[in-house]
């Protein structure tokens, strides 16, 4: 944008309209008066230089009849007399034989006004008639030559005068045309547009329709953008009501969750407690394979569900924001440990390794251990459940957050089946599985990740994924070093 696109881009209506307007009015009134007024000049110096031209003309007749009766003195009277008219300069008359200037001849005369004679010759004009006498039949003869030299000064200064007085009066005009469009341009336009664009900025509360008593199209407007506001302000309380309902709802859903999960914890216990005992006893009477073997599918199966309610019970809690964290510090190494031996059983079975790569002086961070090992043995019993036959890797390490905080670092790396671009993005959704025939062929729920994302939200950071089909999954997720730094950083989120 150049800099006048700029500043008329900045400028205001009120400034923009002045711009268009006043150059306008100026040569419309100023430029139209001044060619007026020289239009009107001009003919006035025509008018003059006709006049003269008669005057020169006629006294030429007379003072050949007073060359033909040789009469000097009256010749010298009627020249002298041009001098009383305004104006003249100068007179003189010549004789002339046979075209050239008779030298000392009584008809040479010669007057002149002191006081014109001392103007701006440039504003003098000059007039040669010739004096004819007609001897013969034949052509007249030239006799003599009469020249009036007149002064166009007067004349000029009242024209500069007539012009200064028309041009003062055409910019007052001009002034008091342009202060009446402006007053009523800013009465009509400025100050309606002005109204809604500050209603525009007002909030909903504040609100108060505009009021404007013209049919124009600025009135219209003015209805049109009342109207609108209306709609709006309804459409958001009806949003905001319907907003109010849903998070009402999802407290009630998530609270019920939390409840139930908990409720039916209880008695899946018993199950799980009473499958084991009976399978104690029983062992000691010594009952069939098969019995054992039911035994075992109903202390599974209890597990499993087990572990479903928990995972629903820690989303609800994280959902309805009452999950509480006890942030303290923790050993990254004990962590590691921790996490590679509870998940070991898992990891062999398949044909799998697992290799662990911390570094010795990786030392503690503050954090939450229990939601710590919690992600970490998430991410490592996925890598387990989708790998067959390969290594599994988790890592640890420091690192620098662009906002300047610390990290802790964990990586779970493997090289089983991969995910596509397509199955990475429906990653982290609740209930959802990256494909859906994974729940037929692995199991699962599909609450893990969101889980383990949620958790490492609430302790500052988060779990970031890459992966190639077919050739593995790295699982990055990242954990504040000193603790999350909202409110949770006394103990609860
Ligand atoms: N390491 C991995 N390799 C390949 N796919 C993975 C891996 N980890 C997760 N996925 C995909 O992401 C889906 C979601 O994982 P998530 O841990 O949330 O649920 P899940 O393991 O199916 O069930 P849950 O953990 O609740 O028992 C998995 O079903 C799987 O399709
Ligand atoms: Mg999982």
């Amino acid at each position: 944008m150049s800099v006048f696109s700029r500043l008329w881009y900045r400028a205001s209506v009120q400034t923009k309209y002045l711009l268009i307007i006043v150059p306008a009015a100026l040569l419309m009134t100023i430029g139209g008066n001044a060619f007026r007024q020289y239009m009107a000049g001009q003919r006035v110096l025509n008018a003059t230089a006709e006049q003269f031209e008669e005057v020169g003309r006629r006294t030429a007749i007379a003072l050949s009849t007073e060359y033909w009766n040789y009469n000097t003195s009256q010749a010298r009277a009627i020249v002298q007399t041009l001098l009383l008219i305004p104006n003249v300069v100068r007179v003189s008359s010549t004789e002339l034989v046979q075209g050239k200037t008779a030298v000392g001849s009584p008809f040479h005369f010669k007057f002149e006004d002191v006081e014109l004679a001392a103007t701006d010759p440039s504003e003098q004009r000059t007039l040669a008639f010739p004096i004819r006498v007609k001897r013969t039949e034949a052509e007249p003869e030239t006799v003599g030559q009469l020249t009036i030299v007149y002064s166009l000064a007067e004349q000029n200064r009242l024209n500069d005068q007539v012009f200064h007085r028309t041009w003062t009066t055409a910019a007052v005009m001009a002034a008091m045309v342009i202060a009446m469009l402006t007053y009523a341009l800013n009465r009509a336009i400025i100050k309606p547009i002005g109204k809604v664009s500050d209603s525009a900025r007002q909030s909903d509360e504040d609100f108060v329709p505009i009021e404007l008593n013209t049919g124009d199209q600025l009135g219209q407007l003015v209805t049109a953008f009342n109207d609108l506001r209306a709609r709006h302000i309804e459409s958001t309380r009806q949003l905001q009501a319907a907003r109010d309902e849903a998070v009402a709802a999802n407290a009630a859903k998530s609270a019920f969750l939390a409840m139930m999960s908990h409720e039916l914890r209880t008695p899946l216990n018993a199950v799980i407690g009473y499958s084991e005992m009976l399978k104690d006893e029983l062992a000691e009477d010594g009952v069939t394979p098969t019995t054992m073997a039911d035994l075992d599918k109903i202390k599974s199966a209890g597990k499993h569900l087990l572990e479903l309610i928990n995972s629903v019970l820690d989303l609800s809690k994280i959902e309805a924001g009452k999950i509480e964290l006890e942030i303290g510090p923790v050993s990254v190494q004990q962590l590691v440990d921790y996490a590679a031996s509870t998940v070991h059983p898992l990891i062999e079975p398949k044909g799998n390794r697992l290799v662990v790569q911390v570094p010795p002086d990786i030392g503690s961070v503050r954090s939450d251990a229990t939601r710590l090992r919690q992600v970490l043995l998430n991410l490592l019993s996925n890598a387990a459940k989708f790998t067959k036959a390969g290594v599994i890797t988790l890592s640890a390490r420091r690192e620098r957050a662009p906002g300047g905080t610390e990290q802790l670092v964990f990586e779970v790396q493997d090289t089983g089946i991969g995910m596509t671009a397509e199955q990475q993005g429906k990653l982290f959704q609740a209930f959802v599985q990256a494909d859906s025939s994974t729940t037929r062929e692995y199991g699962g729920t599909g609450l893990g990740l969101v889980i383990c994302r949620r958790l490492c939200q609430l302790l500052g950071g988060d779990v970031t994924v890459r992966s190639v089909p077919g050739q593995g999954s790295c699982f990055t997720a990242r954990v504040a070093c000193d603790g999350p730094q909202t409110a949770a950083g006394d103990g609860h989120a």
